[in-house]
Protein backbone atom coordinates (compact mmCIF):
# COMPACT_ATOMS: atom_id res chain seq x y z
CA UNK A 1 0.00 0.00 0.00
CA UNK A 2 1.09 3.32 -0.57
CA UNK A 3 1.63 6.25 1.55
CA UNK A 4 -0.21 9.68 1.29
CA UNK A 5 2.51 12.66 2.11
CA UNK A 6 1.01 16.45 2.44
CA UNK A 7 3.17 19.23 1.66
CA UNK A 8 1.60 22.21 3.52
CA UNK A 9 1.80 25.87 4.82
CA UNK A 10 0.03 28.46 6.49
CA UNK A 11 1.59 31.37 5.03
CA UNK A 12 1.75 30.84 0.84
CA UNK A 13 4.67 31.33 -1.12
CA UNK A 14 6.87 29.72 1.22
CA UNK A 15 7.94 27.12 -1.40
CA UNK A 16 5.59 24.45 -1.38
CA UNK A 17 5.49 23.37 -4.92
CA UNK A 18 8.83 23.33 -5.43
CA UNK A 19 9.19 20.97 -2.43
CA UNK A 20 6.73 18.52 -3.33
CA UNK A 21 7.68 18.32 -7.11
CA UNK A 22 10.88 17.68 -6.33
CA UNK A 23 10.10 14.83 -3.62
CA UNK A 24 8.25 13.15 -6.23
CA UNK A 25 11.02 13.51 -8.46
CA UNK A 26 13.71 12.46 -6.47
CA UNK A 27 11.38 9.24 -4.89
CA UNK A 28 10.40 7.97 -9.09
CA UNK A 29 14.16 8.87 -9.57
CA UNK A 30 14.86 6.17 -6.61
CA UNK A 31 12.52 3.88 -8.36
CA UNK A 32 9.37 5.09 -6.75
CA UNK A 33 5.98 4.89 -8.67
CA UNK A 34 4.89 8.53 -7.54
CA UNK A 35 1.71 10.34 -8.27
CA UNK A 36 1.92 14.21 -7.70
CA UNK A 37 -1.49 15.78 -6.93
CA UNK A 38 -1.72 19.65 -7.35
CA UNK A 39 -5.02 20.67 -5.02
CA UNK A 40 -4.74 24.74 -5.49
CA UNK A 41 -8.17 24.82 -7.35
CA UNK A 42 -8.30 27.69 -9.40
CA UNK A 43 -4.19 28.60 -9.30
CA UNK A 44 -3.05 25.56 -10.25
CA UNK A 45 0.91 25.78 -11.02
CA UNK A 46 2.47 21.89 -10.39
CA UNK A 47 2.21 21.37 -14.01
CA UNK A 48 4.28 24.69 -15.45
CA UNK A 49 6.75 23.71 -12.11
CA UNK A 50 6.95 20.28 -14.13
CA UNK A 51 6.70 22.25 -17.81
CA UNK A 52 3.90 19.76 -18.10
CA UNK A 53 1.54 22.88 -18.78
CA UNK A 54 0.42 21.18 -22.30
CA UNK A 55 -0.35 18.41 -21.14
CA UNK A 56 -3.19 18.78 -18.95
CA UNK A 57 -6.87 17.27 -20.24
CA UNK A 58 -8.61 16.18 -17.29
CA UNK A 59 -7.78 17.61 -13.60
CA UNK A 60 -8.23 16.55 -10.01
CA UNK A 61 -11.81 18.38 -9.44
CA UNK A 62 -12.90 16.18 -12.81
CA UNK A 63 -11.38 13.32 -10.97
CA UNK A 64 -13.09 13.94 -7.76
CA UNK A 65 -16.73 14.88 -9.41
CA UNK A 66 -16.58 11.53 -11.52
CA UNK A 67 -16.24 13.33 -14.89
CA UNK A 68 -13.33 11.02 -15.74
CA UNK A 69 -11.54 8.16 -14.28
CA UNK A 70 -8.23 8.80 -12.67
CA UNK A 71 -6.70 7.06 -15.50
CA UNK A 72 -7.62 9.87 -17.87
CA UNK A 73 -6.20 12.73 -15.83
CA UNK A 74 -2.54 10.78 -14.97
CA UNK A 75 -0.16 13.04 -16.92
CA UNK A 76 3.06 11.26 -17.28
CA UNK A 77 6.58 12.87 -16.99
CA UNK A 78 8.52 11.40 -19.11
CA UNK A 79 11.82 12.53 -17.96
CA UNK A 80 11.49 10.35 -14.92
CA UNK A 81 11.01 6.47 -14.83
CA UNK A 82 7.74 6.80 -13.43
CA UNK A 83 6.32 10.09 -12.45
CA UNK A 84 3.04 11.16 -12.61
CA UNK A 85 1.20 14.51 -12.28
CA UNK A 86 -2.97 14.99 -11.88
CA UNK A 87 -3.71 19.12 -12.15
CA UNK A 88 -5.76 21.17 -10.65
CA UNK A 89 -8.28 22.91 -12.17
CA UNK A 90 -8.16 26.63 -13.77
CA UNK A 91 -11.52 27.73 -12.61
CA UNK A 92 -12.41 27.41 -8.97
CA UNK A 93 -14.12 24.34 -7.42
CA UNK A 94 -16.03 22.90 -10.75
CA UNK A 95 -18.16 20.49 -8.60
CA UNK A 96 -19.45 19.72 -4.64
CA UNK A 97 -16.24 18.19 -3.35
CA UNK A 98 -15.68 16.69 0.32
CA UNK A 99 -12.86 15.29 2.24
CA UNK A 100 -14.30 12.01 1.97
CA UNK A 101 -14.06 12.47 -2.48
CA UNK A 102 -10.50 13.14 -1.54
CA UNK A 103 -9.77 10.21 0.91
CA UNK A 104 -11.71 7.59 -1.69
CA UNK A 105 -9.54 8.99 -4.17
CA UNK A 106 -6.26 8.27 -2.30
CA UNK A 107 -6.91 4.97 -1.01
CA UNK A 108 -8.10 3.92 -4.79
CA UNK A 109 -4.59 5.12 -5.56
CA UNK A 110 -2.51 4.13 -2.89
CA UNK A 111 -2.99 0.11 -4.10
CA UNK A 112 -1.02 1.63 -7.38
CA UNK A 113 1.33 4.26 -6.34
CA UNK A 114 4.12 4.06 -3.51
CA UNK A 115 3.55 7.71 -2.90
CA UNK A 116 1.07 9.84 -3.44
CA UNK A 117 2.64 13.74 -2.92
CA UNK A 118 -0.13 16.45 -2.82
CA UNK A 119 0.83 20.24 -3.07
CA UNK A 120 -1.88 21.94 -0.67
CA UNK A 121 -3.47 25.19 -1.03
CA UNK A 122 -1.82 27.40 1.23
CA UNK A 123 -4.17 28.56 4.42
CA UNK A 124 -6.44 26.57 7.33
CA UNK A 125 -9.98 26.60 5.40
CA UNK A 126 -11.72 23.83 3.90
CA UNK A 127 -9.65 23.50 0.63
CA UNK A 128 -6.97 22.20 2.97
CA UNK A 129 -9.04 19.77 4.81
CA UNK A 130 -10.04 18.30 1.24
CA UNK A 131 -6.63 18.50 0.51
CA UNK A 132 -5.03 16.99 3.63
CA UNK A 133 -8.30 14.19 4.43
CA UNK A 134 -6.05 11.10 2.87
CA UNK A 135 -2.74 12.06 4.47
CA UNK A 136 -0.42 9.47 6.11
CA UNK A 137 2.10 12.37 7.09
CA UNK A 138 2.16 16.46 7.01
CA UNK A 139 5.11 17.89 5.55
CA UNK A 140 4.85 21.98 7.06
CA UNK A 141 6.62 24.16 5.00
CA UNK A 142 8.18 27.01 6.69
CA UNK A 143 10.38 30.15 6.15
CA UNK A 144 12.85 32.28 8.43
CA UNK A 145 10.50 34.64 9.15
CA UNK A 146 7.69 35.09 12.39
CA UNK A 147 4.83 35.19 10.74
CA UNK A 148 5.63 32.07 8.69
CA UNK A 149 6.61 30.34 11.71
CA UNK A 150 3.13 31.13 14.02
CA UNK A 151 1.62 30.04 10.95
CA UNK A 152 3.32 26.43 10.28
CA UNK A 153 2.50 26.35 13.97
CA UNK A 154 -1.23 27.21 13.91
CA UNK A 155 -1.18 24.41 10.82
CA UNK A 156 0.23 21.77 13.17
CA UNK A 157 -2.35 21.98 15.58
CA UNK A 158 -5.02 22.17 12.76
CA UNK A 159 -3.62 18.92 11.63
CA UNK A 160 -3.34 17.39 15.32
CA UNK A 161 -7.27 18.55 15.48
CA UNK A 162 -7.91 16.67 12.25
CA UNK A 163 -5.95 13.60 13.17
CA UNK A 164 -3.07 13.92 11.03
CA UNK A 165 -0.87 12.29 13.59
CA UNK A 166 2.62 12.44 11.47
CA UNK A 167 3.62 15.26 11.15
CA UNK A 168 7.11 16.43 10.06
CA UNK A 169 8.13 20.33 8.86
CA UNK A 170 10.97 22.06 6.66
CA UNK A 171 12.72 25.02 6.89
CA UNK A 172 12.85 26.76 3.31
CA UNK A 173 14.68 29.62 1.68
CA UNK A 174 17.42 30.19 4.19
CA UNK A 175 19.77 33.01 3.87
CA UNK A 176 22.91 31.99 5.92
CA UNK A 177 23.86 35.33 6.29
CA UNK A 178 21.18 37.23 7.16
CA UNK A 179 20.26 34.05 9.77
CA UNK A 180 24.10 34.96 11.58
CA UNK A 181 23.17 38.89 11.49
CA UNK A 182 20.42 38.17 14.30
CA UNK A 183 18.00 40.18 12.51
CA UNK A 184 15.70 37.53 11.58
CA UNK A 185 14.61 34.21 13.12
CA UNK A 186 17.78 31.36 14.10
CA UNK A 187 17.03 27.79 13.25
CA UNK A 188 16.82 27.38 17.01
CA UNK A 189 14.35 29.97 17.54
CA UNK A 190 12.04 27.88 15.07
CA UNK A 191 12.67 24.63 16.45
CA UNK A 192 11.75 25.94 19.91
CA UNK A 193 8.41 27.21 18.51
CA UNK A 194 7.88 24.22 16.42
CA UNK A 195 6.31 20.84 18.28
CA UNK A 196 7.15 18.50 15.20
CA UNK A 197 10.35 17.00 14.58
CA UNK A 198 12.62 18.80 11.69
CA UNK A 199 13.33 17.00 8.14
CA UNK A 200 15.98 20.08 7.48
CA UNK A 201 16.97 23.01 5.98
CA UNK A 202 17.08 24.24 2.34
CA UNK A 203 19.00 27.27 1.09
CA UNK A 204 17.64 30.15 -0.45
CA UNK A 205 19.74 29.50 -3.95
CA UNK A 206 18.56 31.16 -7.68
CA UNK A 207 18.87 27.79 -9.47
CA UNK A 208 16.10 26.41 -7.01
CA UNK A 209 14.35 29.48 -8.67
CA UNK A 210 15.20 28.95 -12.17
CA UNK A 211 14.96 25.48 -12.64
CA UNK A 212 11.02 25.55 -11.69
CA UNK A 213 10.56 28.45 -13.41
CA UNK A 214 11.96 26.25 -16.42
CA UNK A 215 9.57 22.99 -15.74
CA UNK A 216 13.14 21.51 -14.43
CA UNK A 217 13.00 19.38 -10.99
CA UNK A 218 16.39 20.82 -9.37
CA UNK A 219 16.98 17.22 -8.48
CA UNK A 220 16.91 15.83 -11.74
CA UNK A 221 20.44 16.91 -11.58
CA UNK A 222 22.48 14.28 -9.48
CA UNK A 223 25.20 14.95 -7.20
CA UNK A 224 24.22 18.92 -6.82
CA UNK A 225 24.64 19.83 -3.16
CA UNK A 226 20.87 20.75 -3.58
CA UNK A 227 20.30 17.08 -4.22
CA UNK A 228 22.34 15.63 -1.91
CA UNK A 229 20.50 17.77 0.73
CA UNK A 230 17.03 17.09 -0.54
CA UNK A 231 17.97 13.45 -0.61
CA UNK A 232 18.31 13.74 3.06
CA UNK A 233 15.20 15.80 3.86
CA UNK A 234 13.48 12.91 2.46
CA UNK A 235 15.02 10.11 3.86
CA UNK A 236 13.80 11.75 7.60
CA UNK A 237 10.03 12.22 5.79
CA UNK A 238 10.07 8.89 4.65
CA UNK A 239 11.41 7.55 8.25
CA UNK A 240 8.81 9.58 9.82
CA UNK A 241 6.19 8.11 8.16
N1 LIG B 1 14.86 27.37 -1.78
C1 LIG B 1 14.48 28.26 -2.68
N2 LIG B 1 15.40 29.12 -3.22
C2 LIG B 1 15.03 30.04 -4.15
N3 LIG B 1 13.77 30.20 -4.61
C3 LIG B 1 12.82 29.37 -4.11
C4 LIG B 1 13.12 28.35 -3.15
N4 LIG B 1 11.97 27.68 -2.87
C5 LIG B 1 11.00 28.24 -3.63
N5 LIG B 1 11.51 29.25 -4.37
C6 LIG B 1 10.77 30.18 -5.25
O1 LIG B 1 9.81 30.84 -4.43
C7 LIG B 1 8.59 31.04 -5.11
C8 LIG B 1 7.46 30.37 -4.36
O2 LIG B 1 7.63 28.96 -4.42
P1 LIG B 1 6.39 28.01 -4.58
O3 LIG B 1 5.54 28.40 -5.72
O4 LIG B 1 6.91 26.60 -4.54
O5 LIG B 1 5.65 28.35 -3.21
P2 LIG B 1 4.22 27.85 -2.72
O6 LIG B 1 4.31 27.72 -1.23
O7 LIG B 1 3.82 26.64 -3.47
O8 LIG B 1 3.31 29.08 -3.11
P3 LIG B 1 1.69 29.15 -3.09
O9 LIG B 1 1.33 29.32 -1.63
O10 LIG B 1 1.40 30.34 -3.90
O11 LIG B 1 1.19 27.86 -3.66
C9 LIG B 1 8.81 30.49 -6.51
O12 LIG B 1 9.16 31.56 -7.34
C10 LIG B 1 9.97 29.51 -6.35
O13 LIG B 1 10.73 29.39 -7.54
MG1 LIG C 1 2.11 26.32 -4.65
Amino acid sequence: MGKVILVASGKGGVGKTVFASNTGAKLALQGHKVVLIDMNMGLRNMDICLGLESNVVYDVADVLSGMCRIKQALIRDRRFPDLYLISASQNRQKAEITPLHMKVLCNKLKRNFDYIIIDAPAGVDENLEIAGAGADIAVIITVPEYAAVRDADTLDHLFMDLGIKKRIYVINMVKSNLICSGLIPSIAEIAEAMKPEMAGIIQYDDNIHIAANNGIPIVYKEGTYIEKNFTRIIKRILEAI
